[in-house]
């Protein structure tokens, strides 16, 4: 098996590379990555000389680059993540994330081979009430958010036209070790050590729910080898939790691991202007994957919290790499525009 995973010098697809690697050394696993800003190579030092695992610095936008590559099958990480960074910018949203999928979808059609989409739940929108399951409506409200949900359509389409073997998963809100310092959970943790404001948008009760990245992982590995061609699977924890409570978790925990003071670390919490949009809730339910396939979460939500504050404790020098030069221009750009409410 020749497995092209794409976007894998981000978060997710780091972790899955390095699963994947462990789990499978029969398998050539070749990372195709433009590396933008949420790419980092030294995501995979660990690994880089395993001999089943090749880079390819490019993107999945390019149609030649991607005919030139040998490979029996895709996984699909690559994409602009971020729902801030599409407010203020939605171009390159579309570009990778509807023009680059296309492009793999066209490839794999080529190819005749299988293609796994890694999607997300926020393609359902927001809910107060209840879970979203696979039938549910798709209601993006974010351009990220849209995108994705433009992406999720274009396999369905291609299933539905072509019979393509592809099949879209939609995970909810990954955390965990690698995660770039833009998301709620690392900028927390970086921003407590490094002695900064840990801004809390709106009124903080923001619901989401929480997933350990190997689980994700883990769930992907069996959803790849074992879905039939146009399934679709949620991936989920069963673990809502509202902004505000995860935040001061984490800064009790942080606190209790540095030993600094648990008051002046809860004071961090600065309530800043909403994000626009702002979705409320998500919450998915996961039994499909449950049921049919056996995957469940293995990592409890306090557990999962404690090793990610380990990890960014014990990588500082990596991160401490990251949050100069064009982080610190969209963290001045991001949070300049919100001020303390
Ligand atoms: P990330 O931003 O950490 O990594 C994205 C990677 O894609 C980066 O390495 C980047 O360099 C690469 N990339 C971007 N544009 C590219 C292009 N045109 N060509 C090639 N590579 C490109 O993202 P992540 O958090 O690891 O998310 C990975 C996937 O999982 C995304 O598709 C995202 O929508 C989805 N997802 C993420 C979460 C989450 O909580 N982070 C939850 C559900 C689904
Ligand atoms: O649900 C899956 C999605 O989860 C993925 O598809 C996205 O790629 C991923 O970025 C994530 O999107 P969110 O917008 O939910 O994640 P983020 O970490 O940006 O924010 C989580 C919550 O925390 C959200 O309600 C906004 C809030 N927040 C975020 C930041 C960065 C704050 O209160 N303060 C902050 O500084």
């Amino acid at each position: 098996m020749k497995l092209l995973v794409t976007g894998g010098a981000g978060f997710i697809g780091s972790n899955f590379i390095r699963h994947m690697i462990s789990t499978y050394p029969g398998y050539k696993i070749i990372n195709l990555d433009m590396l933008t800003y949420a790419g980092n190579l030294e995501n995979l030092t660990d690994i880089e000389n395993t001999p089943n695992y090749s880079f390819i610095k490019g993107d999945i936008c390019d149609r030649q680059l991607i005919d030139d590559i040998e490979f029996d099958a895709i996984i699909n990480f690559a994409a602009e993540s971020h729902v801030d960074r599409s407010i203020i910018d939605s171009y390159p949203f579309l570009r990778t994330n509807v023009t680059g999928t296309q492009n793999l979808l066209e490839a794999a059609r080529k190819r005749g081979c299988r293609i796994l989409h890694v999607s997300t739940d926020e393609v359902y929108g927001s809910t107060e009430e209840g879970l979203f399951t696979e039938e549910s409506h798709l209601r993006p409200n974010s351009p990220y958010a849209a995108s994705k949900a433009s992406s999720d359509l274009l396999a369905r389409a291609y299933y539905e036209t072509y019979m393509l073997d592809v099949i879209v998963t939609r995970c909810s809100n990954n955390y965990g070790p690698y995660q770039f310092p833009e998301k709620l959970v690392p900028l927390v943790v970086v921003n407590a050590l490094g002695d900064r404001p840990v801004p809390v948008y709106g009124d903080g009760r923001n619901i989401r729910d929480w997933i350990y990245v190997l689980d994700h992982c883990r769930a992907l590995d069996i959803v790849f080898h074992r879905a039939k061609p146009g399934d679709v699977y949620n991936i989920g924890s069963r673990e809502e939790w509202q902004n505000i409570d995860i935040i001061k978790t984490l800064l009790a925990v942080i606190a209790e691991k540095t030993g600094a003071d648990k008051v002046a670390m809860t004071e961090k919490m600065t309530f800043v202007k909403d994000r626009p949009g702002h979705d409320r809730r998500y919450a998915l339910d996961p039994s499909r994957i449950e049921t049919e396939l056996g995957w469940k979460p293995v990592t409890g939500f306090r557990e999962g919290l404690s090793g990610t504050v380990d990890w960014y404790l014990s990588n500082r020098q990596l991160w401490g790499r990251i949050i100069s030069g064009e982080y610190m221009e969209y963290y001045k750009l991001q949070y300049g525009a919100r001020p303390p409410r």
